[in-house]
């Protein structure tokens, strides 16, 4: 038991009693030789419900994409996303180096591209000196408050792209987040682009993983540059048997999460009226602007975290996550330490 609240992330959840005796039992392979039974079933169930032919079980969410952008981006051709994307801030670097693949970024509201802005971006360069290889966009949209994307909307894009002749990437790090809001299946989204991954280990609550998904074709590539890049774990089933159970049982009480993060908004705005907009914050994210408080987003880490309430900043804003270890009594006692910071 931690003595804390933790809102730094929904990754910060720990494995639950049924995981913990699923991965002691899991049956397993070495998953080089693609003989792990528990990584090949997770794979096969994430396939079946996305309606991909296929799909590959890596160890982060970050491996997912870079091996995407290893296959479909030429190096010295660019990707263009969304300018507060994970894809181009925190993976920049991984890009740079893995791939020699670089960004062209285009500013959307809560990081939100729209067909058009990406129909702008595709048109082609009459120098030939810049050459967009693929788009990417990013649903739930984590520095974008967990902005939603409709299935409309995405699939606009997609008929954009495919105008230009380009391919669709979704970063769906939280698309099950995404999915509980608009009602829209995981199959509905992952129909309308070439590829996408997920991520089992966030508000699914899985340990470690994240799946690729996409055509057999570009999954067995995937699957190359897995091993290319280090990353055949071998007896992966043990982490792969509490990952199906995540997959199963995850995205059927995001909902619980979300209005955690509700009441979490709806209080701080309360507290600190302009501060926060709850309205704005559709999923488990929320973005707090402290600057007119007199105190920095730093102090306010800092002085919450003296409360026992762990929060991080994100773009120069206070960011917490709900997940599934952290209860609606919890986000209670998480507001009224906000309460004592701001009297204090
Ligand atoms: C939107 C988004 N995409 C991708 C990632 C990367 O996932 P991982 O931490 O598993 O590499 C994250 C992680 O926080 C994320 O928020």
């Amino acid at each position: 038991m931690t003595a804390f609240i933790d809102l730094r992330s929904d990754t910060v959840t720990r494995p639950t009693e049924a995981m913990r005796n699923a991965m002691a039992e899991a049956e397993v392979g070495d998953d080089w030789y693609g003989d792990d039974p528990t990584v090949n079933r997770l794979q096969h169930r994430a396939a079946e419900i996305t309606g991909r032919q296929a799909a590959l079980y890596l160890p982060t969410g970050t491996m997912c994409t870079q091996i995407a952008l290893h296959a479909l981006v030429r190096s010295g051709h660019l990707v263009v996303c969304e300018s507060t994307a994970h894809v181009c801030g925190m993976e920049l670097q991984s890009a740079a180096v893995l791939s020699g693949v670089t960004f062209q970024p285009v500013a959307a509201a809560r990081g939100l591209l729209t067909a058009d802005q990406v129909a702008a971006a595709l048109r082609p360069d009459s120098d030939d000196a810049i050459v967009v290889d693929l788009v990417t966009i990013e649903n739930s949209h984590q520095v974008g408050g967990g902005s939603v994307q409709p299935v409309d909307d995405v699939r606009a894009i997609a008929k954009a792209c495919d105008a230009g002749g380009v391919p669709l990437y979704l970063d769906g790090a939280r698309i099950f987040n995404a999915c509980t809001v608009t009602g829209a299946t995981i199959s509905d989204y992952a129909s309308e682009v070439s590829a996408m991954m997920f991520c089992l280990s966030k508000g699914l609550g899985a340990p470690i993983g994240s799946m690729l998904v996409g055509d057999a074709d570009f999954i067995r590539e995937a699957r190359r540059l897995k091993i290319l890049f280090g990353a055949a774990w071998r007896q992966a089933g043990i982490m792969a048997a509490a990952g199906l159970i995540a997959l199963e049982e995850g995205p059927k009480r995001l909902h619980e999460d979300h209005a955690n993060a509700r009441v979490l908004a709806e209080g701080i705005a309360e507290l600190l009226p302009g501060s926060v907009d709850p309205a704005a914050m559709p999923t488990n994210i929320v973005f707090a602007d402290v600057s007119g408080t007199g105190r920095s987003a730093a102090e306010w880490v800092d002085r919450l975290a003296a409360e026992g309430v762990r929060v991080t900043i994100v773009a120069g804003k206070v960011r917490m996550l709900t997940h599934r270890d952290v209860t609606a009594a919890e986000i209670q006692s998480a507001l009224a330490a906000w309460r004592r910071v701001a009297a204090g």
